[in-house]
């Protein structure tokens, strides 16, 4: 059934505009009965962002597609027994860094991160795979067996056989990482903060791809732009077809229009409130036109000042706004008028409605080349190789120009963990405080490998298994040590630590769990099912994680009545998983008025204080939230 043409012409754009921004792959551009282009909901995409199944379907409409889509939809829907847990061991001031490195797999960190960090990232950098042949990408299990897929992308008629000669490895292929990408994109949208910006290492092998897909991720109008980087400064040809490729490119999306480049210092400081104007830093702009009489009458006028009732005249090329958009500038009070009437009226235009500063920002970035990134980790690390580290001159412009005090930095595919090294570097360079996160799976590093030996062999001589999140860590601590030995800004709080947090399987034995999900009953059999290797603190953080608590918040220990309890935050979060609870320590940790307090289900001394508790935390601390496991 043709669902396209069905979509009702009395849809308000107002009610498309929601769907639009909450999903939109489901609102597309089709022809009207004039053959007019309008924006239209595709109810098959939204069926299928609202199944967990596959929703057959569709029809001819503008928009990327390729085999496994629909499945790469599903994955990033699907929820997942999963939890983080914690590694004080392997981290870095554990207690009270605000940097967080994740080891797994990135689409369940993504996954696992949607709660706390809704809305919260102000900037992610991502350098995946580019899917040079050589990569690895993650396969997700979901691709499909050869003949599936063969059969799926047409390439095998009815009888079984194949119509085009040598193309299923390329199409599979490209295929397999739009898969890959697909799901991460969507869950990394949403962590953005409303000005929040993504930007994404490509080169050309999928920089077409992605651009659509990003389109459809993420809107195509919060497209910012494709920076050309000119990433390889020798002249060795590398290229069969005689252009030798020495660029790549770094594609930035926002996540709505609110986003901005902070721009060069120079544009920046041209603002300033010299009259303590409520609406910010201010400059002023030429308000003369830039048309003749004939072309715009309209903005051919004399201007007076309506107090003084000087005036002004009309310039040659008349003014920059008619007449009605000029009364109201001048009733908001953005119209400067001189005292003389031999000068010329200015206005107002203020930095924080600025759409852009960033015009000093050149769309080609250059000046540092790949070959810095390996002489910066060559330094740190001694020989170890790593495929083509960034620069961290590259991530340092980007957070300089995106991120303020406070912000978030996340990159989920880590590698050498240059992302946590050049957002420090940039903390101590301008005294701003900002927080990074990293995930990098634990990919195997191969001691036979020519491109991975020397880290494999690194990893020995340090003693930590032999894989890359080892190696993301050990540039991470070096990394810092260095910076903190080093002239820095007084203002930073040089955090050089990272909370390790591993993604694993959920804390409970064979079942999917949830605290909000499941019963009672269920409950009562899933407290007893908790896998004997995980501690109370892997506990904890599965309850951060569920309830979308801060995973960097610092966390106490204390011992209350013979029981652990654990304070996040001081009273962010009160936790106790031991068994035999009393009454008088209830009493006690609802004498700290804890926001939320997590008890273990079956952990109580009797039923008689389990049934009390509620009523003690009433009387004592009435706004806490109170939950089980
Ligand atoms: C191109 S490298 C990133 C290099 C990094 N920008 C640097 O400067 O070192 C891509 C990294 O992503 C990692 N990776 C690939 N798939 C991943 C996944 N599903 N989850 C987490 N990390 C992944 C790879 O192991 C690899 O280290």
């Amino acid at each position: 059934m043709d669902k396209l043409k069905m979509h009702s012409p009395n849809l308000t754009d107002e009610n498309v505009a929601m769907i639009r921004d909450m999903f939109p792959s489901c609102v597309t551009e089709a022809a009207d009965e004039t053959g007019k282009l309008r924006w239209v909901v595709d109810f098959h995409s939204l069926s299928q962002e609202l199944s967990d199944y596959i929703v057959d379907g569709g029809q001819e409409r503008y928009h990327l597609n390729w085999p496994g889509k629909r499945e790469a939809l599903i994955i990033s829907n699907a929820p997942i027994a999963k939890t983080l847990r914690p590694a004080p061991s392997e981290s870095l001031e554990y207690a009270n860094t605000k940097n967080l490195l994740i080891e797994g797999d990135n689409l369940d960190a993504l996954k696992l991160l949607q709660d706390t960090y809704l809305g919260q990232i102000k900037m992610i950098y991502i350098d995946p795979p580019y899917n040079t042949g050589n990569d690895f990408v993650y396969d997700d299990r979901f691709s499909q067996g050869s003949s599936k897929y063969l059969e799926m992308s047409s390439q095998l008629d009815a009888d079984g056989n194949r119509l085009i000669a040598n193309t299923s490895a390329n199409g599979r292929f490209h295929s397999d990482w739009l898969s890959m990408i697909y799901p991460r994109l969507r869950l990394a949208k949403k962590l953005l903060k409303e000005d929040g910006l993504i930007i994404i290492s490509i080169d050309d092998v999928e920089s077409s791809g992605l651009r659509l897909l990003c389109d459809e991720v993420f809107g195509r109008e919060n497209f910012v732009a494709q920076f050309i980087w000119k990433s390889r400064v020798s002249e060795d040809t590398r290229a069969t077809s005689g252009v030798s490729t020495d660029h790549e490119y770094l594609v930035c999306y926002s996540r709505s229009d609110s986003a901005y480049f902070r721009g060069s210092e120079k544009d920046v400081n041209k603002f300033s409130n010299p009259d303590d104007d409520p609406r910010g830093p201010w400059r002023s702009a030429d308000l003369t036109g830039l048309a003749t009489k004939d072309a715009r009458p309209n903005l051919h006028y004399d201007l007076i000042d309506p107090k003084t009732e000087i005036n002004y005249g009309c310039p040659p090329k008349g003014w920059r706004f008619e007449p009605r958009t000029m009364e109201q500038k001048i009733r908001e009070g953005r119209v400067l008028f001189p005292s003389s009437v031999d000068g010329r009226p200015r206005h107002k235009l203020f930095m924080n409605e600025m759409k852009s500063l960033f015009k000093n920002i050149s769309s080609v970035v250059s000046g540092f080349s790949t070959a810095d990134g390996t002489r910066e980790l060559n330094s740190l690390m001694g020989g170890v190789a790593f495929t083509f580290p960034k620069p961290t001159a590259l991530i340092k412009l980007f957070v300089e120009q995106i991120t303020q005090e406070d912000d978030i930095v996340l990159d989920f595919f880590a590698g050498s963990g240059t992302t946590a090294d050049g957002v420090m570097q940039q903390c101590a360079a301008d005294g701003l405080s900002r927080k990074f996160i990293l995930v990098q799976i634990p990919e195997k590093l191969d001691r036979e490998s020519p491109a991975q030996g020397t880290a494999a062999e690194f990893c020995d001589k340090l003693g930590v298994p032999r894989n890359i999140a080892e190696l993301t860590k050990e540039r991470v601590r070096r990394a810092g040590a260095r910076i903190i030995e080093r002239p820095r800004h007084p203002s930073w709080n040089a955090d050089v630590g990272f909370r390790v947090l591993k993604v694993d399987t959920s804390n409970m034995q064979d079942v999917f769990y949830r605290p909000d999900e499941v019963g009672q009953a269920d409950l009562l059999a899933a407290v007893d099912n908790i896998k004997p290797d995980r501690t109370p603190e892997d506990l904890l953080f599965q309850v951060l994680v569920d309830w979308g608590v801060d995973l960097t918040l610092p966390i106490r220990r204390e011992t209350i009545h013979g029981k652990t309890v654990f304070f996040v935050d001081d009273n962010a979060l009160a936790a106790c998983f031991d068994s035999g609870v009393t009454e008088e320590l209830v009493k006690q940790l609802a004498g700290h008025v804890p926001l939320r307090m997590v008890f273990r289900d079956n952990g109580f001394v009797s039923d008689a204080v389990k049934i009390n508790v509620e009523q003690i935390f009433r009387q004592l601390s009435p706004n806490t939230d109170i939950k089980s496991i």
